[in-house]
């Protein structure tokens, strides 16, 4: 059961399948564009949606807005630096300012980044800064249905052969995401955060945590890894940030607010550069574009989430939505991770081809079916056409993710969520795909346009 009660509530709005189907029609089938008023149920992202607790609230209370040297940096400082032990930490209001410091600071135009898998601001980030992000995720991440625990790992064997043959475009940086969004959400073993520090050390490169669901990482660390059984989440965690030359934070996840983040480094002359940078951009570096109250709500939330009875509470209101979702027939990405449940949807809707997006379509199905939003991570996103429409590229897999924000939703939300999964499921050849009609050259999903392709 839920390690807390309710004490604040939110009324979420309930709406009848004619408006739904008119607010589609309204927003040319881009669910970003829907008012939140027209949401039930919003699973688009676990990102800075999560319901803070009565201790966070009071820790904002007690935030000091004073310009420079507030005693909510200090106590966010020590927080921070007893978690991560990094010598250097910079505020900043959220993960992709993070990367964007970071990032222009130390890579050197031409040079190459290696990844797990960059999350999509992560690899903006670098492009930005010159360089070429390149993913190598493990093996077994290609296999959507094997149950292997540590399918967020980095492809040791590709990570070496990257690193001594590096050529023309010297790698600059590892970032290792954990967990990896990108990748399915799934967990980054001990071991393997380990081999890489090593191969990374062994060559001057230094090593950077994309440490955004750091606390759901470590749970599945202590929950499947040899030798990791008798430590705590937060020991976990200690470790993995210490294996690391420093890290980007997007707080807005285990951080449990809606805004923040950091930079963590030891070198102190990249952090002195980085520094320079924030004041320029984000601010002073003692609130680095926060107020006082948000940096101590940040403390306190990073104290909560490495609690086993919250993460572990996390973990099973997952697997509840997770074995429903199965049982109703539709496939997920095994296994189920934490911040999220990724649907098969092209493996739902095998009468749509990729250019006519089976992860949207199935993504608009719940909504209009169930008040439910949800996020495509297939061809709409990953796939391109030429300028007659024609695919020339398209997704590896046609994804939808139903993201879970914390503490927010309870065990009957989700059976809601799966009841209308199962209703799709009775009669999936009933939906139907669809075809651009408007878009933007770049990040097009938050701005396409969408119209419906009517059945033969
Ligand atoms: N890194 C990872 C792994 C992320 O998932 C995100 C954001 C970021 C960095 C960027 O952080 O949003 O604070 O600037 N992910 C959100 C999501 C948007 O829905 O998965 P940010």
């Amino acid at each position: 059961m839920e390690p807390y009660r309710i004490k604040v509530i939110e009324p979420i709005p309930l709406t009848t399948e004619q408006q739904r189907a008119e607010a589609l029609k309204r927003v040319s089938y881009n669910l970003f564009n829907l008012r939140a008023e027209e949401v039930t149920i919003d699973l688009l992202s676990d990102s800075g949606t999560g319901a803070i607790s009565a201790d966070q609230l009071a820790a904002g209370m007690n935030g000091d807005e004073s310009y420079a040297g507030s005693r909510s940096f200090y106590r966010f400082r020590d927080t921070v630096s007893e978690l991560t032990g990094y010598a250097y930490l910079l505020p900043v209001h959220q993960g992709r300012a993070a990367e964007r410091i970071l990032f222009s600071t130390l890579l050197t135009p031409g040079s190459t980044v290696l990844s797990n898998t960059h999350f999509d601001t992560t690899r903006a980030n670098v492009e930005l800064a010159g360089c070429q992000a390149r993913d190598l995720p493990c093996p077994e991440a290609k296999d959507l249905d094997t149950p292997h625990p540590f399918k967020g790992n980095i492809d040791l064997q590709a990570l070496k052969l990257a690193l001594e043959t590096a050529g023309e475009s010297p790698v600059a940086a590892v970032v290792m995401t954990i967990t990896n969004n990108g990748g399915g959400g799934q967990p980054v073993s001990m071991d393997n955060l380990r081999q890489t520090a090593d191969l990374c050390r062994h060559r001057g490169v230094p090593m950077i945590l994309d440490a955004a669901r750091f606390a759901e990482n470590a749970w599945l660390v202590t929950r499947h890894e040899p030798g990791y059984q008798d430590r705590t989440p937060r020991q976990v965690a200690e470790e993995a940030f210490r294996l690391a030359d420093g890290c980007v934070m997007s707080a807005k996840k285990d951080g449990i607010v809606h805004i923040g983040g950091f930079i963590g480094l030891n070198d102190p002359e990249l952090a002195q550069k980085c520094e320079r940078l924030l004041i320029a951009t984000e601010g002073f570096p003692t609130y680095g574009g926060l107020a006082g109250r948000d940096l101590d709500m940040m403390a306190q939330g990073l104290r909560e989430v490495a609690e086993p009875t919250y993460l572990a509470e996390r973990a099973d209101i997952a697997a509840h939505l997770a074995q429903r979702v199965r049982a109703a027939g539709v496939d997920i990405v095994e296994p189920a991770g934490l911040h999220a449940l990724y649907l098969n949807a092209g493996r739902l809707l095998p009468h749509l081809p990729p250019h006519q997006y089976p992860g949207h379509a199935l993504a608009c199905e719940l909504y209009r079916r169930g008040g439910i939003r949800s996020a495509e991570l297939g061809s709409l996103y990953l796939g391109e056409e030429d300028e007659h429409g024609n695919p020339i590229k398209s997704a590896p897999y046609e994804l939808v993710r139903l993201a879970l924000p914390r503490r927010v939703y309870t065990r009957s939300h989700y059976d809601h969520v799966a009841r209308t999964l199962a209703d799709i499921a009775k009669d999936p050849h009933t939906v139907h795909g669809y075809r651009i009609v408007g878009q933007s050259p770049i990040l097009r999903h938050f701005s396409i346009k969408l119209a419906p392709v009517a059945p033969d």
